[in-house]
């Protein structure tokens, strides 16, 4: 039972989709229509499915018979559900609407928000409970469907469409047509129409992205190929045909999103270096975690988030090596703690509640990141041969299915914990799953390379100059660490000491920037506010947004300054940047 859905798909579950849409980047809208294959397991029950804010305008059997239907009362956070009534025997229903242009799932970016200037942009989010805004669908993870999609775009335009599909074939000029034969869940659902362009880094890996950016993207991620074969070694075969990667414009509202065959990312992680391709390694992992075993409903998201953090960092070690991964599992764990002291107990859960609520007020650090640490205690405790193997068999026997944290606990107490009771009597994991906090016995990890650069910070803050600091080896993990245990004792004038010997301000590598920014408000530091407007007027990021305006209304004269940017940059941030964002300014 998934409480953040409409739809009954115990009484008629829909199986596949087609649709046929036309992107008209003038009205913001895509119209056409959807047509759905249903099971009627109950023959006397409707078909409901989600939507919320479609404009439809008929709803046909076999082609041409209107069949009855309705559109409930909307909930705030579901949206309305819609109710049709299928003849006898009837197995297909097309759907005919226009999305709204404030359709929450979809972002229209005009030229001006992408890199070339001149054509427009669309992407579209799913994730959590998104899809509805755009494709009337039941749209819960615990529902798998297949589809296909004929898109049209206006060729006068120059722009091409793309997909979370494993087909792709133009028709004619402005027409093309995708289909995804494996069973996903709806929010996996996922196209983008752009000025795109494509290079091949591998034989089942390509690089979309803008013209302007797609050669320096594919450098970037050149290691993708050996990602896709080192989690292959670990977890089995990848099931998906091809990976490839689209590279977004940056008001793109995270860092990367899963869709499956093709992982959406911000260009924010073009560093130059490849230092911040582990969300990459991320995106990639949910072709296991997520995507091929699906959370059944978002009280399970750290069935994907936990594991997929898990696996990011075995793919991280395996490739650059066990310091950089230890390192970006303690950013990772530091985050948690630090959201985790002013988090409700209840929330502290791996199992939460969501009743009433958004899916993603569950969008927190404690899915992924104590998710990831409930795992890393089960590899410590049986062992990296067994746990692995439990992993790979635990992919293999649910795959292509969705599933509940109940049937996962399941799995691992006959799969994994009743074959050896002395080792399972150690860990508690009911604590891990259903309690707050960080159990106890949460491994210790410790990095040499975090050593050096607190040494270093210690010394700069016991007065030597930044600029005799020996830093020429560091990291932009280091850095990270470095700039985030800053004492209060810092100020302005400390800040442009840092920025004298090291240029912060002027870096180039997003995560050491918004940092940076964050640090420059909280310090009184100045010197940094026209960056601070260049970076909030182009990214969208709302991992790099939230803790930037968080920190400007936190300081004395911030909050004018957070309504005077926020109100220019608020049109070009997506639905669910300005959800966060709206309850941290005011509107
Ligand atoms: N699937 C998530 C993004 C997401 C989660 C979108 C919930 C909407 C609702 C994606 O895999 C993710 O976790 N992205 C992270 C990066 C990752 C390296 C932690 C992000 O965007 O920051
Ligand atoms: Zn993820």
């Amino acid at each position: 039972m998934d409480i953040h859905s409409h739809a009954r798909p115990a009484e008629v579950a829909v199986q596949s989709v087609s649709l046929d849409l036309t992107a008209d980047f003038q009205k913001h809208e895509l119209s056409g229509a959807a047509t759905l294959r249903v099971k009627r397991r109950d023959p006397a029950a409707p078909l409901r499915l989600d939507t919320d804010g479609l404009h439809i305008s008929a709803v046909t059997v076999d082609g041409t018979t209107e069949c009855e239907w309705s559109i409930g009362k909307r909930d705030a956070n579901l949206g309305a559900p819609l109710t049709i009534r299928l003849p006898d025997g009837a197995h297909e229903v097309t759907v005919r609407y226009r999305t709204d242009p404030s359709a929450d799932a979809v972002q229209w970016l005009d030229p001006a928000q992408t890199d070339g200037g001149s054509k427009p942009f669309l992407f579209t989010q799913g994730q959590a409970i998104l899809t509805r805004t755009w494709i009337p669908l039941q749209d819960s993870p615990g529902v798998r469907i297949t589809y296909d999609a004929t898109i049209r775009v206006d060729t006068a335009l120059g722009v091409v469409p793309v997909m979370s599909a494993n087909e792709r074939e133009r028709v004619e000029a402005g027409v093309y047509r995708f289909s995804m034969d494996k069973p996903v869940p709806p929010y996996l659902i996922a196209l983008a129409i752009g000025d795109l362009d494509r290079r091949e880094i591998s034989p089942r890996c390509a690089i979309w992205a803008e013209p302007g950016v797609v050669e320096r993207a594919a450098a970037e991620l050149a290691d993708t190929e050996t990602m896709i074969a080192t989690c292959e070694s670990l977890y089995g075969p990848y099931r998906w045909g091809r990976y490839d990667v689209l590279i977004l414009p940056p008001a793109f509202p995270f860092g990367g999103m899963e869709n499956p065959c093709l992982t959406f990312a911000t260009p924010t992680i073009l560093a130059g270096d490849r230092s911040l391709v582990a969300l990459i390694a991320h995106e990639l992992a949910h072709s296991w975690s997520g995507n091929l075993v699906t959370n059944a409903t978002w009280r399970d998201f750290w069935l994907n988030e936990g594991f997929t953090v898990y696996l990011e960092q075995r793919i991280v070690e395996a490739i650059y090596g066990p310091e950089r991964a230890r390192m970006e599992t303690l950013i990772g764990l530091q985050q948690l703690a630090k959201e985790l002291r002013s988090m409700p107990k209840d929330d502290q859960k791996l199992h939460i509640d969501l009743r009433g609520r958004n899916p993603d007020d569950g969008m927190t650090s404690v899915p992924y990141d104590k998710g990831a640490a409930f795992l890393r205690r089960l590899e410590e405790l049986f062992g990296r041969g067994r746990f692995d193997a439990f992993l790979t068999r635990y992919f293999d026997a649910h795959a292509f299915r969705s599933i509940t944290t109940e049937e996962f606990l399941d799995y691992l107490e006959t799969e994994l914990l009743a074959g050896a009771p002395d080792l399972a009597r150690q860990i508690d994991v009911e604590a891990w799953v259903r309690g707050p906090g960080i159990p106890a016995d949460n491994p210790e990890i410790e990095s040499a390379a975090f050593e050096v650069v607190e040494a270093a910070r210690a010394e700069w803050i016991g007065g030597a100059a930044a600029s005799s600091l020996d830093t020429r080896d560091w990291v932009t993990t280091q850095w990270l660490h470095f700039l985030r245990a800053m004492p209060e004792s810092v100020d302005a004038a400390k800040m442009a000491d840092l920025d004298d010997a090291f240029g912060f301000t002027q870096s180039g590598n997003s995560e050491i920037l918004a940092l940076w920014l964050e640090l420059a408000i909280a310090r009184g530091y100045r010197a940094a506010d026209a960056r601070l407007d260049q970076f909030l007027m182009t990214v969208g990021r709302r991992k790099f947004l939230k803790p930037l305006y968080e920190a400007l209304v936190g300081v004395e004269g911030g909050r004018e300054r957070a309504r005077d940017i926020y109100e220019r940059a608020r049109p070009r941030y997506h639905a669910v940047s300005r959800r966060t964002l709206d309850e941290i300014v005011g509107t």
